[in-house]
């Protein structure tokens, strides 16, 4: 039987400062407060997230998120047990930022803190939302990661198979630059793709005939700059209509490679007999609706129980960290301040990079 505690998380490895309160034990655990301050004005400008930015922004906010989630809490650093930090995989910069953050709150306060893989923080978030009981499927899509994992307990997790070049949010957000959409690319394309036809191109499905868990997203995203190349070259611009046509195609396609390797991904979850299969979905890219309902109608084909957090507990944030926290506190030591932040970190150990691939490494 454990003792509820109270836990500060702290999550800066992207482009989002944010500290947040979570008390429970684990598997049954209540959200606090959860601040997350975005940076998206900072780096418009420039296309995507410049490292450097993000990093200075981090260091400069991270003490008001933290001063932010304790006020909206209502709890004071006495009454927290521990701190939980992010210390990789991110830009480096970033997760440094929240690591000295976290080793400077520590030796004012005597706290004990522990750092954290943000994709297991990702991982561990059906713990949080529905106390989902392990062993679990889980896809992991974000902008820099997409792996399923079959989650065995806190800190175990099998790799089934992953992305072997981008990651989906990544195709997301390059191919909103491509048809002139806004960034971050996810919700633009969405949005886009709400008065499109996605039938209209015929994007490829890579990898789809083979029968692993791989997945590749690089070869769309061309497919998606020669179709608008040729629309250009045309009509001489892009007609909203071909751009929210060329939006609903690739989302369709991005939802389509999704579905085809989670059929797989469920037989080999589902051959371990699990009592109560369930799959979950975390990462920025669960947000979109077109990717939930797809596996949503696969899980239901197999009488798989399907969960997908909230919006704003898919995208980054530190509540999933202190989540982890609680889930990792009992079968760990806390860290000292030797703690360094690390720019790649597997959840898997023991899988090779990319099973059955030999191609680029994973990005985690
Ligand atoms: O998990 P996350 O906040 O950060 C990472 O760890 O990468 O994911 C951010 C990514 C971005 O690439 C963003 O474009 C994508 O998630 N995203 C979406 C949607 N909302 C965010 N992709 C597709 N549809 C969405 N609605
Ligand atoms: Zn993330």
């Amino acid at each position: 039987m454990h003792t509820p505690v109270t836990i500060l998380g702290i999550e800066s490895s992207c482009d989002d400062t944010a500290a947040a309160l979570v008390r429970g034990v684990p598997g049954d655990m209540t959200v606090l407060s959860s601040v997350v301050q975005g940076q998206n004005d900072l780096h418009a400008g420039f296309g995507g997230v410049v490292p450097e930015i993000a990093a200075r922004a981090h260091a400069e906010r991270l003490d008001g998120a933290v001063a932010a989630a304790l006020a909206e809490a209502g709890v004071t650093l006495d009454q927290v047990d521990a701190i939980g930090v992010t210390c990789g995989p991110g830009l480096i910069g970033g997760v440094v930022s929240g690591v000295m953050t976290a080793k400077g709150l520590s030796a004012a306060t005597g706290l004990p803190f522990y750092g954290i893989n943000h994709l297991a923080g990702h991982a561990l978030t059906p713990r949080l939302t529905d106390g989902a009981a392990f062993p679990y499927l889980m896809l992991l899509v974000s902008g820099g990661h997409c792996q399923f994992l079959i989650a065995h307990g806190p800190d175990r997790f099998t790799r089934l198979g992953g992305t072997i070049d981008d990651a989906p949010g990544e195709a997301f957000d390059k191919v909103a630059r491509l048809i002139g959409l806004g960034q971050p690319g996810g919700p633009a394309v969405e949005t886009a793709a709400r008065t499109g036809d996605p039938t209209r191109f015929a994007f490829p499905r890579p990898l789809s005939n083979k029968p692993d868990c791989n997945l590749s997203f690089s070869g769309l995203k061309t497919a998606v700059l020669r179709a608008r190349d040729d629309l250009v070259s045309d009509h001489g611009g892009l007609p909203q209509q071909a751009q929210a046509d060329l939006a609903a195609s690739f989302q369709q396609a991005v939802a389509d490679s999704l579905g085809g390797k989670t059929r797989r991904a469920l037989g080999l979850y589902l051959a371990e007999n699990p009592e109560a299969p369930m799959m979950c979905v975390a990462g920025g890219v669960a947000a979109n609706m077109t990717i939930r309902s797809i596996l949503e109608t696969i899980c239901a084909e197999h009488d798989v129980r399907f969960s997908a957090p909230p919006l704003s507990l898919c995208t980054d944030n530190a509540a999933m960290i202190a989540a982890a926290t609680i889930e990792q506190m009992q079968g760990r030591s806390p860290d000292d301040m030797t703690l360094s932040a690390r720019p790649r970190m597997p959840l898997d150990t023991a899988s090779a990079p990319m099973i059955g691939s030999g191609k680029k490494g994973a990005k985690a």
